[in-house]
Parts: C-alpha cells; sequence; structure tokens
C-alpha cells in the first residue's frame, strides 16, 4: 500500500531544532504530494484526537525557534493497552497510514511497541539535548545545548577566577555524559565527571590539591546530572566536608540548556532528518529511526537505537586529564 497521509509528533523532553525537523518533515511531505497532520502534545495528542492538517504555510517562520510548535508532553495514558488503542483509532479516523516520531529513546520505545501492536509504519528522528541514542553520532537539539552550557561555564570562569573559586557546575544528560564532556572541554574544566567512568570525590581532592600545588587560584568542576557520587550539590559539600578552606559554589544550568535558537548545525540535523524520516516511510521503513553517522544518513532498527549503548569517546575523557597538566 503506497502511503499518502502521514502524522508527525514531538514527544519527550523538547529539544532546540525540533521545529526545524517538523518543517522538514511537512515541506518534504508536501514535495512528495502527501498530507501531513500536526499531533499535539505527541502521544498525550494522539490518544485525545489533537491531530491537524498541516501545510507549507504552518511551518513558515518556525526553523530559527526554539521549543517545538506541536508541544511535547511525556504520556502515562500511551503505556497502557487501552490508551494505545485508543492512539490508533485516532489514526484511523484522519486515515493516517505512517507517523514521524520526533524525540528520544522514550518516546521510540513507546513506537516500537505501537507498530508490533498493530502495524502503523513509524519512522524516528532523534531529538534530545542528552546525545545519547545508539544509530547516530548527534541528536537534534544536542549542539545547541552544549553552546548554551559552554556559554554559561564561561561567564561563570570570569567570576571564579576574580573571587579565585571552585565551581561545581551540574548540566543535564539523564545518565550520559555527552554534554558534560563536551561543554567541559570547551570551557577548559579541570575536572568532568560523567557516569559512564567513575572519578571518585578522592579523586576531586588529589587534582584540586595538586592545582593548588601548581598555585591555581580557581577552577571548574563540571558534573554531568547522572553521576554516580550525586549531584553537583551533593558533590560540592562532600568536597568541602575534606577542604574546608576552598571557597566553593554550586550552578545547576538545569532547563537553560533546552532552550533557545537552534545552532546552524542543529538546523541543518534537523532539516535533513526529517526529511529522510519521511522518505524513509515513502521507501518501505516501518520501525526505524533516521541518523546521522559519519555525515552519512542511516536507519536503524528501533529496537537497537532503544536497546544498544552509544559509548561516549575515551579520546574526549582522556583530553581532559592532558589538557590540565596531569601527566
Ligand atoms: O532528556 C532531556 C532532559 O533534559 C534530561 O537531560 C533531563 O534529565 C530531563 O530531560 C529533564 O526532564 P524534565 O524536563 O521532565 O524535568
Amino acid at each position: 500500500m503506497s502511503i499518502s497521509k502521514i502524522g508527525v509528533f514531538t514527544s519527550g523532553g523538547d529539544a532546540p531544532g525540533m521545529n526545524a525537523c517538523i518543517r522538514a518533515v511537512v515541506r518534504g511531505a508536501r514535495y512528495h504530494g502527501i498530507e501531513v497532520y500536526g499531533i499535539k502534545r505527541g502521544y498525550s495528542g494522539m490518544i485525545e484526537g489533537k491531530i491537524n492538517k498541516m501545510n507549507s504555510k504552518s511551518v513558515s517562520s518556525i526553523i530559527q525557534r526554539g521549543g517545538t510548535i506541536l508541544k511535547s508532553a511525556r504520556s502515562e495514558e500511551f503505556r497502557t493497552a487501552e490508551g494505545r488503542k485508543k492512539a490508533f483509532e485516532n489514526l484511523q479516523e484522519h486515515g493516517i497510514q505512517g507517523l514521524v516520531c520526533i524525540g528520544g529513546d522514550g518516546s521510540f520505545t513507546g513506537a516500537n511497541i505501537f507498530y508490533k501492536e498493530f502495524g502503523v509504519p513509524i519512522v524516528g528522528a532523534p531529538g534530545t539535548i542528552d546525545n545519547d541514542i545508539y544509530g547516530t553520532d548527534f541528536t537534534i537539539g544536542f549542539d545547541t545545548a552544549v553552546n548554551t552550557a559552554v556559554e554559561a561555564i564561561d561567564k561563570i570562569r570570569d567570576t571564579a577566577s576574580s573571587h579565585d573559586r571552585v565551581f561545581f557546575i551540574e548540566v543535564m544528560g539523564r545518565d550520559s555524559g555527552y554534554i558534560a564532556i563536551r561543554s567541559g572541554i570547551c570551557g577548559g574544566a579541570e575536572i568532568v565527571m560523567v557516569p559512564e567512568t567513575s572519578t571518585t570525590i578522592d579523586d576531586v581532592v588529589r587534582i584540586l590539591e595538586s592545582e593548588k600545588k601548581r598555585s591555581k587560584t580557581s577552577s571548574i568542576v563540571i558534573v554531568a546530572e547522572g553521576d554516580e557520587e550525586g549531584n553537583a550539590m551533593e558533590i560540592a559539600a562532600k568536597v568541602k566536608k575534606r577542604m574546608d578552606f576552598l571557597d566553593i559554589k554550586v550552578t545547576t544550568l538545569g532547563h537553560v540548556q533546552r532552550g533557545g535558537s537552534p545552532t546552524a548545525k542543529d538546523r541543518i540535523l534537523a532539516s535533513r532528518m526529517g526529511l529522510y524520516a519521511v522518505e524513509g516511510l515513502l521507501k518501505g521503513e516501518k520501525d526505524a529511526m533516521a541518523g546521522i553517522v559519519k555525515d552519512e544518513l542511516v536507519y536503524t532498527s528501533f529496537e537497537d537505537a532503544i536497546t544498544k549503548t552509544k559509548h561516549l569517546s575515551q579520546d574526549l575523557l582522556r583530553m581532559v586529564d592532558i589538557f590540565n597538566n596531569r601527566h
């Protein structure tokens, strides 16, 4: 059966570049003569029937905007068989034969189950600031989030150095250290703590002591929110107990990392992935994600995308040590 009507939705945590991706899906679909429906608030809107026809004009002037014009949600109801049945019935009512899901691993887990239950072809475009999805080197929003974090670190560096302080800066990433490692390198952080490797409180104390011996008067420690030693506040308190002479401050960057105008890199990535997702549906992809590997577009099954782990580059971790003269 050839596809003539598709739906598009954004799901899970929003990410800068999602709008650029929606635009690519809508304009790509219209180019191929396909009708497109926008589904509001992810799976929640699918269940509630919040489904509206879109055209080229609906996506005018959004490529530069952060957030998502379709809004996003994490739907509890879609986790139930009853919720998914309602969603399927609403799609049928609109004659929707395929879906593009812009979201992260939770959204793709839902898509995978939905495809298996109802056979509605779904292609994903990875949109999350966390960059934690297997099958793509980069996710939509990651580059913007890293740039936002770097801008903040640079500003904190100014005040840290004026007051001879040690700052613990917490960045997002859920269970992954991608934002932490890249923003840490760009911000010249003395220490980067990520969930993928163990950096103990002993290690932090030892490094800060050696910085002091080298007459370094201020330092930046980047903490990924999922670090095994705890959050930035907890880690800072443990270090303060051992080094009470230090003037320690903590900054949690939080949701500022999720907003803002997408970088050029994210706009390009989102546009490529959106078009590739639509064309995937037309070529018969059903249960897969569009991704980018070594700058080439590829499809990866949802099964692999959600179960396999993308490993943090050891090269990047090594660089933090090397650039801080610890060898
Ligand atoms: O997945 C994106 C993300 O921003 C994570 O980095 C973070 O752990 C989580 O979402 C926060 O979720 P919420 O916006 O629901 O608090």
